[in-house]
């Protein structure tokens, strides 16, 4: 089979190395990839947002299956623009994409099939969500620009005048430029974190293992909404009971609430939820692998992730069980200082080779180009690498992937600290 991936991130990075795993695959290609995904497979300079270029090329080289794992492509359609062309892809069309494209989209589906979420409002006009701050809102309360914003469309407002402020952001600036044309005003939970990721075929889903991101910037959970700074899998606080309650209220509830509207979902639904103390509530959905996480569960996942593209597909996944290694796993990434907000980049990585021949340990590429030399790498965005870093237990992985982060260099080189902090406390 010959493979194409869509995007340049680490969640690529880890989609490529899971399909050169796979012994149907001969070929694979990534648009338009990174300087680490180009050491497994071909990239090609196309852009995720450049469909009739993608297109092409997939006729061009017949390819056999097209893997999309960023949101952009997902939500703007590309799904549908293979299939037009007669091209296997992988992921939800544009209708079912929408489920991580509209924050109030999925708000209305989840009170409509009564899916647990947090209580909210949506508005379309910024003075009656300042109105609705004014009247109704408790603080803190948590502002969501509608559309897509790099995971940095959501803020968490402890008062009223900050709250304002994010209004008029979201909607007046239009910071997030037309993702804020609405935006969805909600309530304020309290919990742990937990990322579920599961595979859909329309009508079945199944679940991967579960994963514990780290959103904010800087250690202790401070600083601003990142796309994510690490993370660890499994979650030890995503316990049987937890489990059972969101097959029973969440997973397949959503997954039959989007055949029902005729938005039948194939491809990766993930799942924020956040465990309060009245339970599971979802935060968000997102209609693709998420990044890091996919850097913590794929390594771990048994299956050939092709068989397992092909059911989703084909609608053939209730004869299909996931199976994950016994272990755990922990990425740190390595950022440029300054992510989100403002940062540098250019410079020449160092001690990329020492990952070679390592069994546990991956260096997934985030932002990263080859220099004009085609020998150098060079750090190319905010978040650079992904350090994973597999163990028989998630203190074990831990130490190993903190370990490993020791091995690269780069001017500017920043992470946290405390990724997994957590499960020592636990
Ligand atoms: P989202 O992009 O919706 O996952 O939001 C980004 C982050 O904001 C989440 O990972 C949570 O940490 C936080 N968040 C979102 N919604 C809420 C909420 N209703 N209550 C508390 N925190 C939230
Ligand atoms: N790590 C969160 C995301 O991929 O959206």
């Amino acid at each position: 089979m010959k493979v194409l991936i869509v995007g340049s991130g680490g969640r690529e990075h880890a989609i490529a190395a899971a399909v050169a795993k796979s012994k149907k695959v001969e070929e694979i290609y990534c648009a338009p990839g990174n300087a680490g995904i180009a050491q497994i497979a071909g990239c090609v300079p196309i852009g995720a947002m450049e469909f009739d270029r993608i297109v092409a090329f997939a006729k061009e080289k017949a390819i056999d299956l097209v893997i999309v794992g960023m949101d952009d492509p997902l939500v703007g359609g590309l799904v549908d623009a293979l299939e037009e062309a007669g091209i296997r892809a992988f992921g939800p069309r544009k209708n079912a994409a929408v489920l991580e494209g509209s924050k109030a989209f999925a708000k209305e589906l989840m009170k409509k099939y009564h899916i647990p979420t947090a209580a909210y409002e949506i508005f379309s006009d910024a003075q009656e969500a300042l109105e609705y701050l004014h009247t109704k809102a408790k603080f803190p309360v948590v502002l969501k620009a509608d559309g897509l914003a790099l995971g940095k469309g959501v803020l968490i407002c402890s008062t009223l005048q900050e709250a304002e402020e994010g209004v008029c952001s979201i909607m007046t600036e239009q910071k997030f430029g037309s993702a804020g044309n609405r935006m969805v005003i909600e309530e304020f939970l309290t919990g742990r974190e937990v990322s579920v990721l599961s595979f859909v075929d329309g009508k079945t889903i199944r679940i991967m293992s579960s994963a514990q991101d780290h959103k904010r910037a800087l250690d202790g959970d401070q600083g601003p909404n990142t796309g994510g700074m690490g993370n660890f899998s499994p979650s030890p606080f995503y316990t049987k009971e937890v489990d059972e309650y969101c097959r029973k209220y969440i997973y397949q509830a959503t997954v039959d609430a989007m055949a029902a509207e005729g938005r039948p979902f194939q491809g990766v639904i993930f799942f924020g939820l956040m465990l309060t103390p009245d339970g599971p509530r979802v935060l968000e959905y997102n209609a693709r692998f998420g990044d890091p996480e996919a850097q913590v569960v794929l390594p771990r996942m048994k299956n050939d992730i092709i068989d397992v593209c092909n059911a989703c597909i084909d609608g053939t996944l209730d004869r299909l069980e996931l199976e994950f290694e016994d272990n755990a796993a922990v990425c740190v990434v390595l950022a440029s200082e300054g992510y989100p907000v403002k940062y540098e980049k250019g410079f020449p990585i160092t001690g990329l080779e020492r990952f070679d021949g390592k069994q546990d340990y991956f260096c997934f590429h985030a932002g990263t180009k080859l220099d004009a030399d085609k020998k150098t790498i060079l750090t190319n965005g905010g978040r650079v690498l992904g350090i994973t870093a597999l163990g028989a237990t998630l203190s074990e992985a831990r130490k190993k992937a903190y370990e490993a982060t020791e091995w690269v260099d780069f001017k500017n080189k920043y992470m946290r600290h405390d990724i997994g902090k957590a499960i020592e406390e636990a």
